[in-house]
């Protein structure tokens, strides 16, 4: 069908310029210009995905990704195709909270966060600011007030836009974040609820112990809906890396004990670990000195290797048994969704071994098991 005259036209720098100039003209970096259009429309579950860096979100599962929370460098192209597969892509917002007590500057950072994400085409804002604040303190009341009238501003600028406000797993002043819950969930979209790093603050023995115990994870949701905040407003935030822990002892009962780091009064944290993605832990758990193990308490797997110096560690993390029973808890209690610290922590190259472990990653937030 290909027509000489029209073919010629269309390749032509001219023409290009000549749509160029009728659509370009606000910047859409997208060749289909509706694809600048923000997305306004909710679905009914939510699977929000923090973006760090590179272009693994290409190998994303598209087809269950409903938010991209843009936590690396902006790309035109993650924008364009986010915006084709109807996901919205969200700026990350943090400030230090002395700055945003005082009204005027409160107005003025989120004047500015409105014009960016305009200007980017974007869906949305996730306010991750996880500073601690005392009950009570201007900055308790700032933090509520700030996001409230970012709701209200993108909501007014942006219509259809998500503003979101990540919180620790339990709202019982987890590492000093005495937040005013209730006031925070009900006037943004949903809160995510960061289910990992709970052994932020270890109050009992220093020892290695899961990122996300199950019954340590459900006990919080249970105390934010006890607060009175709808299941509707939790999003299930999962971890998709884990923690290494030199032990300075290893029992036979696979204790690890660790070095005392304290964080936020507490004498012991998991800051005596490292974070290791997913990624990695596949291509070690195999050939470490246990292999895969499973602590039925905690419902998390584990393992102990034994580095190039002779130090024992024991690495605790999860993977699609243990992300399935919590995906399970979105399911049952009606939670808005889920969504995973990161996206980028996993294995998405060729390799069969690997693109079977990624998959059944993604399929475990389905909460209905492989
Ligand atoms: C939602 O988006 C569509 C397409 O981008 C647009 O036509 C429509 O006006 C929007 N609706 C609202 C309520 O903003
Ligand atoms: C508040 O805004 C004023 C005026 O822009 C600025 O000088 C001041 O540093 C800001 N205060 C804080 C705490 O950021
Ligand atoms: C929390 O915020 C809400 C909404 O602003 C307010 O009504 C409520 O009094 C606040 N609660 C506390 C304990 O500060
Ligand atoms: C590790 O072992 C598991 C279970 O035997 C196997 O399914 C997996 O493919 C192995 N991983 C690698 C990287 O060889
Ligand atoms: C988990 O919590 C429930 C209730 O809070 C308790 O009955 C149960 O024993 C706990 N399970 C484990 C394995 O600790």
């Amino acid at each position: 069908m290909a027509e000489l005259g029209s073919g010629y036209w269309a390749l032509s720098p001219l023409f290009i310029m000549l749509i160029c100039v009728s659509l370009c003209s606000a910047g859409c970096p997208c060749t289909d210009p509706s694809l600048c259009e923000p997305i306004n429309s909710t679905r009914d579950s939510e699977v929000l995905v923090f973006y760090t860096r590179g272009e693994n979100w290409k190998f994303y599962d598209w087809s269950q990704v409903t938010t991209i929370a843009l936590f690396g460098k902006y790309d035109p192209q993650l924008l364009c195709f986010a915006h084709l597969k109807g996901a919205r892509l969200v700026l990350k917002g943090d400030v230090p909270l002395q700055d945003i007590v005082d009204p005027n500057n409160r107005t003025s950072w989120i004047a500015q966060k409105v014009e960016l994400a305009k200007s980017q085409f974007m869906d949305g804002i996730n306010l991750d600011i996880e500073q601690s604040v005392l009950k009570g303190s201007p900055e308790y009341y700032g933090l509520t007030a700030l996001v409230q009238e970012t709701t209200e501003a993108f909501h007014r600028e942006i219509p259809g836009s998500q503003v979101t406000f990540d919180v620790a797993w339990c709202p019982d002043c987890v590492d000093g974040r005495c937040y005013n819950y209730t006031g925070i969930a009900e006037s943004c979209d949903f809160i995510f609820v960061m289910s990992y790093d709970e052994q932020s603050q270890i109050w009992t023995e220093c020892e290695a112990g899961a990122n996300s115990p199950l019954n340590k994870t459900i006990s919080g949701y249970e105390k934010f809906i006890q607060l009175g905040i709808e299941p509707k407003k939790l999003v299930m935030g999962v971890p998709w890396y884990g923690y290494d822990y030199p032990c300075l002892e290893l029992f036979q009962d696979n204790k690890c004990t660790i070095k005392e780091v304290p964080f936020r009064g507490a004498p012991c944290s998991d800051a005596a670990g490292r974070q290791i993605p997913y990624s990695k832990i596949m291509k070690q758990v195999n050939s470490s000195l246990t292999g895969r193990l499973w602590d039925d308490v905690q419902k998390s797997p584990f393992y102990n290797y034994k580095d190039a110096k002779g130090q024992l560690h024991q690495v605790w993390y999860d993977d699609p048994v243990s992300i399935s029973l919590k995906s399970a808890y979105v399911k049952i209690h009606g939670l808005r969704g889920i969504g995973m610290w990161n996206g980028d922590l996993l294995d998405y190259s060729r390799n069969p071994i690997a693109e079977t472990q990624t998959k059944s990653m993604w399929n475990a937030l389905k909460g209905q098991g492989n």
